[in-house]
């Protein structure tokens, strides 16, 4: 489970990038994270996966403190946390399902873990996981051989094959066209499904966060506006996430503020907006 609260992040620059967010997610849970660009989405999947420092609130998984943990202790909790990336970030030169036992490396342990070996265990794991996503017949293709949309599948399975308590997709189907984001959502959403883990996804396609998602969690300016579900999302939410702007919109001006939810809409609040 996944627990955030009171959640800042505030740049060296000064830049306060999350104000409060603060949020509850369970496994099974796939979630879709939407807001205008530099609302801090992206901030706090990086945040969650320990690759940006709090500067206060927490983030607990399971109970333990990602915002608190360095070092090993933090390598150690990021084997269980399954990113993927717009850009895919596969080693271009290695066959796909190299690139899929990388996922592995945070178990790979002794010697194993200096040469490169990965057991039969670690292997038949990554095959599996390269099924899943309808990619065994691309598994000793180089990884600079496939498809936008392929790429994305791979690294899909390599998010997979950690066996990852969450997932985090920051903008997953963003390079890929239309009808190919369409594909890579379904998948994603199928496989996270069948494994049963927690996704979060940072996604600007609103209705492909609808179609796919059994959440919508809105920010706007480094708080949380909306969380709900996607039926809840009227034309007036979107308005408040979407074209929000502190100068014209000032979010203590909301009826939500108002009777104490700090500005945070739900689906019983729709009708006050
Ligand atoms: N390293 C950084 N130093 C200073 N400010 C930053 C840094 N990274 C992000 N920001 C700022 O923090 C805010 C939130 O950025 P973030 O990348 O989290 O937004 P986002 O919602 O992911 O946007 P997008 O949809 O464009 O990806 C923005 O104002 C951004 O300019
Ligand atoms: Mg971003």
């Amino acid at each position: 489970m996944l627990e955030v609260k009171d959640l800042q992040v505030i740049y060296p620059n000064g830049n306060e990038a999350l104000k409060s967010i603060s949020l509850q997610a369970s496994a099974g849970e796939i979630v879709a994270i939407i807001g205008r660009s530099g609302a801090g989405k992206s901030t706090l999947l990086r945040c969650i996966n320990g690759l940006q420092p709090a500067s206060s609130g927490q983030v607990l998984l399971d109970g333990e403190n990602i915002t608190a943990m360095g070092g090993g202790q933090l390598r150690k909790a990021r084997r269980y946390i399954g990113f993927i990336w717009q850009e895919y970030n596969l080693v271009e030169r290695l066959p796909v399902i190299t690139n899929v036992l990388t996922g592995r490396l945070g178990y790979n342990t002794g010697i194993g873990s200096f040469v490169g070996y990965f057991s039969r265990e670690h292997r038949e794991l990554a095959l599996k996981s390269l099924e899943r996503v309808n990619m065994l017949h691309r598994a000793t293709f180089r990884a600079d051989r496939l498809s936008g949309g392929e790429k994305q599948r791979v690294s899909i399975a390599r998010a997979i094959a950690q066996e990852p308590k969450i997932l985090l997709a920051d903008e997953p189907v963003a390079s890929l066209d239309p009808e190919l984001s369409q594909q890579v959502m379904a998948d994603l959403a199928r496989v996270a499904r069948e494994v049963g883990v927690l996704t979060l996804i940072n996604i600007h396609h609103v209705e492909l966060a609808k179609e796919y998602c059994d959440r919508i969690i809105g920010i706007a300016q480094g708080v949380v506006v909306y969380d709900g579900a996607p039926d809840g999302l009227t034309s007036a939410i979107l308005d408040r996430i979407y074209r929000f702007d502190k100068h014209t919109h000032p979010l203590v001006e909301t009826p939500a503020q108002n009777m104490g939810w700090q500005g945070v809409v739900s689906n019983q609040a729709v009708g006050g907006i």
